[in-house]
């Protein structure tokens, strides 16, 4: 009986923790000129959770991380972050520094710099390349771009230029180069584009080491990979929320196979 009077609180504090949003999103509308690419959009990530979002091209996937990353403002709607962090207030850079990392579709590495002074820069976080790769590193960073380059097998290409890297590698690069920012909440953009089947399966590891520890936003149109990562998946199609909920709940809905994946 006692025992019970002190679990229960732990409980809730504990169903508090997973539940409650990292990133929410009320009624966000984007127009470019006439046309609506997100309307009247409402969606929350919870903390530690992975989200994918799915839909066909030009759904509004990417505009939906835009929104979220200050690149693009919202004609109107909300967006908080961690609770009360109102997004619509911060600059991208701000945005960056309150923990949110992005890694866009396509992979942006510095080529002529190798693995590490990647790793490095992203690190530092600082506009000027060189002043970064001139200031040193405390210990603390350098352990974190060690485990980096360890979790995303790139050790042994630590001093070999970017640009000598294989597609597959460069996008785990850039997902390093997010990583040693330690942000709060990811967002990745097709992450799993272009990388062959063993690194697909690789780097769905790697997310669901991640997530727990960090909350994701994965835009993904591979299925099989969504499925391995998935803890929810929101379906956009034409700036709109057409259906939420588990990847199965997701596959049996009429009209997202109508719209998306096909009969
Ligand atoms: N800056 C812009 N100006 C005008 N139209 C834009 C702009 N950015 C995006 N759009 C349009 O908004 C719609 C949504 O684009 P978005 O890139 O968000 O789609 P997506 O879901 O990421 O598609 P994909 O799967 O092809 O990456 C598209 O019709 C696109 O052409
Ligand atoms: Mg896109």
């Amino acid at each position: 009986m006692t025992d019970s009077l002190f679990t229960q609180p732990m409980l809730q504090d504990r169903f508090r923790d997973t539940t409650d949003p990292v990133l929410q999103l009320e009624k966000i509308n984007v127009a470019f000129d006439s046309f609506k690419a997100l309307t009247d959009l409402s969606l929350s990530i919870g903390v530690g959770e992975l989200l994918c979002v799915i839909g066909p091209n030009g759904a509004g996937k990417t505009t939906l991380m835009d929104v979220i990353t200050g690149k693009t403002k919202p004609d109107s709607g909300n967006a908080f972050y961690d609770q009360d962090i109102d997004l619509m207030s911060l600059s991208p850079v701000e945005i960056a520094r309150a923990g949110i990392g992005r890694k866009f579709q396509k992979p942006t590495v510095f080529e002529a710099l190798t693995v590490m002074e990647n790793l490095e820069i992203a690190q530092k976080n600082d506009k000027s390349v060189w002043t970064s790769l001139r200031a040193r590193l405390s210990g603390e960073q350098r352990d974190r771009i060690d485990e980096v380059l360890e979790l995303l097998r790139l050790g042994e290409r630590a001093h070999r230029r970017a640009g000598m890297l294989s597609h597959g590698q460069k996008q785990f690069l850039e997902i390093g180069m997010l990583l040693v920012q330690e942000p709060h909440l990811l967002l990745l953009d097709e992450p799993a584009a272009g990388l062959t089947d063993a690194e697909t399966e690789y780097i769905a590891g790697v997310f669901r080491t991640l997530a727990g520890k960090h909350s994701l936003m994965v835009v993904e149109h591979d299925m099989g990979f969504v499925e391995t990562i998935a803890d929810r998946v929101t379906v956009l199609h034409q700036g709109q929320v057409l259906a939420e909920g588990s990847l199965r709940d997701v596959q049996a809905n009429e009209q997202v196979i109508d719209v998306y994946l096909g009969r």
